[in-house]
């Protein structure tokens, strides 16, 4: 079965990533027709007026799957997150990040191994983007907690819990201090987790000691429950237990049926146009994407894909072939054509 599907190449390392990506999928036979739109400055470069023009928005609603690679957001001026407007625009409330080592990818994590899986608010928090020059030298940030999207984020990570058969789910928060703001958050997770009770477990942590333990005993962890930040700054942490931004992948969830898949990293604009950049979470994402299709669409085939590429990437990796932020040598495409040389290994 065909399935179409839109590919956002992002900026700074986005373009080679992405063709990366493109490349191991079409070669592990999954027929996808890319409908190519911009975001970012890719598109400002190209003549759009906008970071986020409304063809690229519409795109993803019409084929309801994309693939995107990052986007730069200045940082401290000018425009405001790219990214942060997509998440909001579809409606894309929940991000799902899986972090876990990987064959072939060792770190002082690897034994017992990490398997967690971030579940993060996407819509508001602090990422509400509501700041105030009070006078001279004083900024408020408002962080907006509503009960409507704390229940909404909080059933979709019992129900992603329970669907994926996942043993825990482990709220992050600070309630403690923002009595408020976190305390409604908390207590909408553990409402809404009452329902799930004897299917899957339920716990809370504050987040600086759950921070600790998580870096301590990563392996008492299932599935995280973040609101927006929380969940942003946990995806790096993560993702540095396993072998860093090049190998964690991602994707953003709405109630519009709209799925947009992305690795955690950004456009890297350090070794962008190098050929350098580990195309490995854009690639797993892509792996996330096909088993998102093999589910909303019934196609089974997408699934049998999805496992060639994993086994593919994996062998390449135990292989000792690897790009270099894995202590590889390999260069972006080199990796990728890496990887389906061992789709055919793999069968
Ligand atoms: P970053 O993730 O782009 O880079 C952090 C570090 O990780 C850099 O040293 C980079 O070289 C390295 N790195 C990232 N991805 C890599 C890969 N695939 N292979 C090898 N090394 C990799 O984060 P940074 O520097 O904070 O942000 C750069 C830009 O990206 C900013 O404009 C930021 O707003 C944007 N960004 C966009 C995201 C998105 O589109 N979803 C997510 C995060 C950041």
């Amino acid at each position: 079965m065909s399935h179409t599907a839109v590919l956002i190449p992002g900026d700074g390392i986005g373009p080679e990533v992405a063709a990366a990506a493109q490349f191991v999928l079409a070669e592990a036979g999954a027929e996808i027709e890319w409908v190519e739109r911009h975001a970012g400055l890719a598109a400002v470069e190209r003549g759009a007026t906008e970071t986020l023009p409304t063809e690229t928005v519409d795109a993803i609603a019409e084929h309801r799957v994309a693939l995107k690679g990052p986007c730069t957001t200045p940082i401290g001026e000018g425009f405001s997150s790219v990214n942060v407007a997509l998440r909001k625009r579809l409606n894309l409330f929940g991000a799902v990040r899986p972090v876990r080592s990987l064959a072939g990818v060792s770190t002082r994590f690897s034994d017992p191994g990490v398997d967690i899986v971030i579940v993060r608010e996407n819509t508001e928090g602090l990422y509400a983007g509501i700041e105030n020059l009070i006078t001279d030298g004083v900024v408020t940030s408002l962080k907006v907690v509503t009960e409507g999207a704390s229940r909404r984020i909080a059933r979709f990570a019992m129900d992603y819990a329970l669907t994926r058969g996942r043993r825990k789910v482990t709220v992050l928060h600070k309630a403690n201090i923002m009595k408020l703001g976190d305390g409604l958050f908390l207590r909408c997770c553990r409402e809404e987790a009452a329902a799930y009770e004897g299917k899957v477990e339920f716990e809370s942590r504050i987040i600086d000691a759950g921070c600790m333990a998580i870096v301590q005993k990563p392996e008492d962890f299932d599935v995280l429950l973040c609101e927006n930040l929380y969940g942003d700054v946990m995806s790096d942490l993560c993702a540095g237990l396993v072998g860093g931004l090049g190998v964690t992948p991602g994707a953003n969830f709405g109630g519009d049926h709209c799925a947009v898949f992305e690795a955690v990293h950004g456009s890297a604009p350090d070794i962008a146009g190098q050929g350098v950049a580990n195309p490995l979470a854009l690639i797993m994402s892509g792996v996330m994407l096909l088993r998102h299709l093999a589910t909303s669409t019934g196609d089974a085939q997408c699934n049998l894909i999805a496992d060639r590429i994993r086994n593919a990437y994996n062998a390449a990796m135990i292989a000792g072939e690897k790009t270099r932020d894995l202590g590889g040598e390999l260069g972006t495409q080199a990796f990728a054509e890496a990887v389906a040389r061992n789709l055919t290994v793999s069968g």
